[in-house]
């Protein structure tokens, strides 16, 4: 089967190179950037082992299923074309995350470019949704803070009172590869800093999807207050998110532990643990390392939820969802063990 990537260029896009030029079905053959067009994959990442492609302007030959690693807007135009010529597509920006065309505009301060395709998009997180991705042609991979939020709260979205914080740390490659002030080396080194104090464009994300597993546990449509705070710290990789709500119910931390674990029993990539996970403990990997507690004495639930950004925050995940589409077992080309320290 043949797999290609639009926007090969991005860290995104790399991390989709490598991860795909290892699995064991597919042959990467196509891969496409902008100002890098007529270059080399090791012309600009001599990390890569594969085959060196050329990087082209368009797909040149036919493709099974492509990924999508653009910037929003942008990739949903790739898409769109995509689709018309009958590949299945897996779109790695927020294009096609957010149901509601207005919401997505206001967040993102464009027109959705397609909004006809949003009802058939399908929300690429397979420990939810993996029967729709089964069958779906066109994937909206979740953002790298959402996966960690939404992967740390769903289990108790019956349970908490809806009044959430997510309070996350990322890594500076969750920024991109593009230069900005913000994220250079003397910014960021030996810092912490939150940004995006008045609304993160992932908040209306982690509220939607928290908002569905509320309502598909309780059977009814409530509204979720969330606050997102999330902070660049310094270093390349990883995202750990520590979410707190008021619990609803009584519920001891091996109740607890309990529950997550059973929500999880199906689930490869999600691993539930007893003790604060590092960032560390996922990196390069396609893992989301997930500690729910209880703090008696608020009544208050902590859950501390560690993963890649690049790998099941964007990459690794778009891996997941295809090998879902396409009848490989889920964990094909995946399965790596992260490395530490
Ligand atoms: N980084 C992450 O952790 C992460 C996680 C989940 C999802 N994503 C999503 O993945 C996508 C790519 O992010 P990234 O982090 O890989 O970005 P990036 O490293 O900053 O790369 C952006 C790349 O896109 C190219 N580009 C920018 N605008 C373009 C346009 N209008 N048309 C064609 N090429 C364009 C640039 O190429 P030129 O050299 O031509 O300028 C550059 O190589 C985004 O939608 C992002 O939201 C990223």
């Amino acid at each position: 089967m043949k797999v290609g990537i639009v926007n090969v260029t991005g860290y995104a896009g790399l991390e989709l190179a490598r991860l795909l030029q290892a699995h064991p079905e597919v042959e990467l053959t196509q891969v496409t950037g902008r100002s890098a067009a007529g270059q080399r994959l090791s012309d600009i990442f001599p990390n890569l082992t594969g085959p060196d492609l050329p990087i082209t302007a368009e797909f040149e030959e036919a493709v099974d299923v492509a990924f999508s690693a653009l910037p929003h807007a942008a990739s949903a135009a790739a898409v769109i074309k995509l689709l018309e010529s009958g590949v299945k597509a897996i779109d790695i920006s927020a294009d096609f995350r957010l149901k509601d065309p207005a919401v997505y505009e206001q967040w993102y301060q464009v027109a959705h470019p397609a909004p006809e395709l949003l009802h058939e998009a399908v929300y690429g997180l397979p420990e939810i949704y993996r029967d729709q991705i089964k069958q779906a042609r066109l994937i909206a991979n979740p953002g790298c803070y959402p996966t960690s939020a939404i992967l740390a709260l769903a289990p108790v979205a019956d349970i908490i009172e809806p009044d959430i914080i997510v309070d996350s740390k990322s890594g500076v490659s969750g920024a991109g590869r593009t230069l900005s002030f913000t994220t250079h080396y003397s910014e960021v080194n030996e810092s912490c800093q939150a940004y995006s104090i008045g609304g993160h464009r992932h908040l209306p994300e982690i509220v939607q999807e928290v908002a569905s597993a509320r309502e598909r546990a309780l059977g009814r449509d409530e509204a979720v207050s969330m606050l997102f705070v999330p902070h660049l710290v310094p270093m390349t990789r990883g995202i750990l998110s520590d979410c707190y709500a008021r619990l609803a119910v009584p519920l001891s931390a091996a109740q607890l532990r309990d529950r997550y674990r059973e929500f999880y029993r199906d689930a490869p990539f999600v691993r539930i643990v007893d003790r604060p996970p590092q960032t560390k403990h996922t990196w390069g990997s396609n893992y989301c390392v997930i500690c729910p507690c209880v703090d008696e004495r608020t009544n208050r639930l902590i859950v501390l939820s560690c993963l890649d950004n690049l790998v099941k925050g964007a990459a690794g995940q778009a891996v997941q969802n295809m090998n879902l589409m396409m009848g490989f077992a889920e964990t094909t080309g995946i399965e790596a063990t992260p490395f530490y320290p």
